[in-house]
């Protein structure tokens, strides 16, 4: 089923929302949009509706899900306790592109946390998914809505290039507006973690409740990361991405090489860049100045150049700065080598 829904006019009494959830409570899985990205979701207390997922995406069973919720108030019904330090982040930043690591009280089903004793938890600022996760009552367990190893859908398209005829249904609410997951932080030890950069940056974090870590993990390929997740290939699209580090003129040369090797060129650049780079085809992806803006276009450049004959895709890099920090931990992780100029 694939229902068109207008954002603007959302409750959970809208009649497709609850065709959908009626879906869900049937333990069934349906693709729905939130403010990061496209989520699978499935009751996250019904191991059946929980494997299905795993199924649908080809996922492997020991990367764990984050649980949705409609609202602060659940947060307690799947949690043993939250943390003093965790109330000031809920307060400022739920609903919102921040998930939470805390001790899980064993409600959800055992395969949404891949036997941790933690489970994760967000409340997604988005009409649609908060129409839908009040409409059908449940914690809905949620990854986002690709096949593993693909870049994340950004819109009800992708979701259907990767999904169709594996879920139940998609509802389509139009392009998501971060563009990029939520920040994973992770709340069981005397200083938060992060584990995954995205949605709120460090520094937002910061400002509301001092220090905050970043695993070593992220930054360190060798060390064992601690969310499941960071380990697996990820957001590759279909021809191979390398990383270009260097000036104007160092990107073109790679270009060239690589065209006269008989190769087809996909480059993705930020605005003020892409006009002086000539390729086979060249894909802008915001602008330098403006990282929030590259964060929300990035999955969707990386997919465009799938359906055309393209070999290589080269993609500048960016700085580490506010969103830049999400932005290249993709990119590093979607990109099979860095090229970086002598
Ligand atoms: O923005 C998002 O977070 C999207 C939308 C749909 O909400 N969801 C999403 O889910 O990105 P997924 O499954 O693609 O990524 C979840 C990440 C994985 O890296 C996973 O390993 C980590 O969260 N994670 C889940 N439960 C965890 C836990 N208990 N401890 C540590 N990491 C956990
Ligand atoms: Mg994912």
């Amino acid at each position: 089923k694939f229902w068109n829904v207008d954002e603007h006019h959302m409750d959970h009494s809208n009649e497709y929302i609850l065709e959908a959830a009626s879906l869900l409570k049937k333990q069934e899985v349906v693709a729905f949009p939130t403010e990061t990205v496209y989520g699978l979701g499935a009751d996250a207390t019904s191991e059946t509706a929980v494997e299905r997922i795993f199924a649908a995406k080809g996922r492997p069973a020991d990367n764990s899900l984050i649980v949705h919720l409609a609202n602060k108030e659940q947060i307690k019904e799947v949690v043993e306790e939250i943390p003093d330090l965790a109330h000031p982040l809920i307060e400022r930043f739920l609903p919102g592109p921040l998930t939470l690591i805390f001790k899980s009280n064993g409600s959800c089903a055992r395969n949404v946390t891949a036997g941790l004793p933690t489970v994760a938890v967000r409340i997604p600022d988005h009409p649609v998914a908060k129409a839908l996760l009040e409409a059908c009552g449940l914690p809905l367990a949620a990854p986002s809505a690709n096949r593993s190893g693909r870049p994340s859908p950004t819109s009800a398209q992708h979701v259907y290039k990767d999904l169709y005829g594996r879920v139940a249904g998609i509802v389509d609410g139009g392009a998501t507006g971060v563009g990029l997951e939520s920040t994973v932080l992770d709340c069981t030890g005397e200083v938060p973690v992060i584990l995954r950069p995205g949605g709120v940056t460090k520094q937002d974090l910061e400002a509301v409740i001092g220090d905050v870590e970043v695993d070593s993990a992220l930054d360190n390929d060798q060390s064992q990361p601690k969310s499941p997740g960071m380990k697996y290939t990820h957001y590759a699209p279909e021809a191979p991405l390398w990383l270009i580090e260097g000036n104007l003129s160092f990107f073109q040369h790679q270009i060239d090489e690589q065209q006269r090797n008989g190769k087809r060129v996909g480059v993705i650049a930020s605005e003020e860049h892409a006009s002086s780079l000539s390729a086979d085809q060249v894909q802008t992806c915001g602008s330098m100045q403006d990282l929030r803006q590259v964060a929300e276009q990035l999955y969707h450049s990386l997919r465009v150049f799938d359906p055309e004959k393209i070999d290589v895709i080269l993609c500048e890099t960016f700085p580490k700065e506010g969103m830049g920090e999400a932005v290249m931990n993709r990119l590093s992780k979607a990109a099979t080598q860095k090229i970086s100029q002598p």
